[in-house]
């Protein structure tokens, strides 16, 4: 965070000074967790349901922390406010404020925010000191504890924006408003909550409503809900994709053997050939999307198509390809999933595949509300349809997927119900042979167990006698 000293941060948030030198200065970065802190921090303390982090105030005060950022006096040197959530994100508003040179740019979609971060990140990283943290930061919390990684040295602030309804992201455009927005796609993700692909979009499109006229907004053309958000934004519409009309496109798409795409990126500047080292033929349109952020920030085609073809996973268990020493292939996107995520993901597998026998282990998808049984059984049809030879559903709650696949008739794979993540490793290490390829999918709910078996089985092929 940029220094300041309490005296400051306590009228900022409208809290009270105890224990506490009002000229002492905050020079580190702002903390909710004692293992991030460094010297001169600032720790902030949430009291949640099973841990409090006031508890944690003496600890923070040994390692460094400056002050201690709560609903109480805890004793040490500290900030007393009614609500340190609303003290972040006046924190991060008044960072923002003070530092004019910042580009901010914020992205939001139903899938694959945290991927294009980390790769605008990567691009940015190139033309100057850039903040993009990796993991998904994305809400009341994590996006002004990104915000407030800024120093007087970041040149761009690269922001998650999630939503789980309306107005959502508002407040996070009222903290930090973007000069760049970008909007990724609007697909079946949280619909629990939204109730429908259009509530989403309204919700989604707000990022473009909060750009002044000087911004610009980056639209999926390939997406007919993203495409139409255009009219909502004063900004300067760049519209990315493969579509024609995109400005920033995609042509003469080819996937490698490895599910790698490689494809011509067409500009208003020139021209260049994109290799990319990441999986899946979705990485185009996120790819796409960073592309076009990059080339706003001065960057050249042909830099960036260079940069483009280095970006890599930062944050885990998203579409993380690893190969095994007995050739296994294992494809760990198990971080989250959704209908449209899963799909992306069973094209991959598919693309891996040519050749190969191939096992999807998928999860449950949670919050698709209305949607789950027929969420769930979509994604099995598909997974039929692409002729995956294995499907492994884990746990009951998943069961529908292989409903969805017994709908194929043309399907000749073999559906498993596992009743959980360790009955699922135990199938798969029972069977698997060279040249596999096994794609791992789920929301959370553990599935990524079955990742991390199937890699400790690497390590100790590849370590032992
Ligand atoms: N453009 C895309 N279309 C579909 N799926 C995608 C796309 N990009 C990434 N994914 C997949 O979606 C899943 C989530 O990716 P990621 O964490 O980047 O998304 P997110 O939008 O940040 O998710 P969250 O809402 O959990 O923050 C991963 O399995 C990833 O491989
Ligand atoms: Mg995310």
């Amino acid at each position: 965070m940029i220094r300041m000293t309490l005296d400051e941060i306590a009228a900022i948030t409208g809290g009270r000074l105890v224990n506490a030198d009002p000229a002492a200065t905050v020079t580190g970065p702002v903390e909710y967790d004692t293992r991030a802190l460094l010297p001169g921090g600032l720790f902030v303390a949430f009291a949640g349901e099973k841990v409090d982090g006031h508890d944690f105030a003496a600890a923070a005060v040994a390692a460094g922390a400056a002050c201690v950022l709560g609903t109480r006096d805890t004793g040490q040197a500290g900030i007393v406010v009614d609500d340190p959530l609303a003290a972040l994100a006046a924190l991060a508003r008044v960072v923002v404020s003070r530092l004019p040179e910042l580009t901010i740019v914020g992205l939001t979609g139903s899938s694959g925010k945290t991927t294009t971060k980390d790769y605008i990140g990567q691009l940015l990283a190139r033309l100057g000191e850039t903040v993009a943290p990796a993991g998904s930061l994305n809400n009341e919390l994590g996006f002004p504890y990104t915000v407030l990684k800024a120093s007087t040295s970041t040149r761009f602030l690269v922001l998650e924006m999630g939503a789980r309804g309306i107005g959502h992201i508002r407040y996070l455009t009222d903290i930090a408003g973007p000069r760049i927005g970008v909007v990724l796609n609007v697909g079946a993700a949280h619909l629990g909550e939204f109730g429908s692909v259009e509530g989403t979009a309204q919700a989604k499109g707000e990022l473009i409503e909060a750009l002044g006229e000087d911004g610009v907004a980056v639209l999926n053309a390939d997406d007919p809900l993203v495409a139409a958000m255009a009219p909502r934004t004063s900004a300067r519409v760049v519209p990315v994709g493969e579509a024609a009309q995109a400005t920033v496109r995609a042509v003469d798409v080819t996937l490698d053997a490895r599910g790698r795409a490689a494809y011509t990126l067409v500009t208003p500047a020139g021209s260049a050939p994109v290799r990319l080292a990441v999986t899946g033929r979705h990485q185009v349109g996120n790819t796409l999307a960073a592309a076009a952020v990059a080339l706003e920030a001065g960057m050249a085609p042909a830099a960036v198509a260079a940069a483009l073809g280095e970006v890599g996973v930062v944050s885990g268990r998203r579409m993380d390809v690893f190969d095994r020493a007995d050739a296994v292939t294992v494809i760990d996107d198990s971080y989250n999933a959704n209908p449209s995520s899963t799909a992306a993901a069973l094209r991959a597998l598919a693309a891996m595949g040519q050749g190969r026998r191939t096992t999807a282990v998928l999860g449950y998808m949670a919050e698709l509300g209305e949607h789950e049984a027929s969420g769930h059984q979509e994604v099995g049809r598909l997974a039929a349809e692409l002729g995956v030879d294995r499907l492994i559903a884990v746990a009951g709650n998943a069961a529908a997927i292989l409903d969805g696949a017994a709908t194929v008739p043309a399907w000749k794979g073999e559906a498993v119900l596992a009743a959980d993540q360790a009955e699922a490793v135990a199938v798969l290490r029972g069977d698997l042979q060279p040249g596999d390829v096994v794609l791992v999918k789920g929301s959370r709910y553990r599935t990524w167990e079955v990742a991390d078996a199937l890699r400790a089985d690497a390590v100790t092929e590849e370590v032992g006698p």
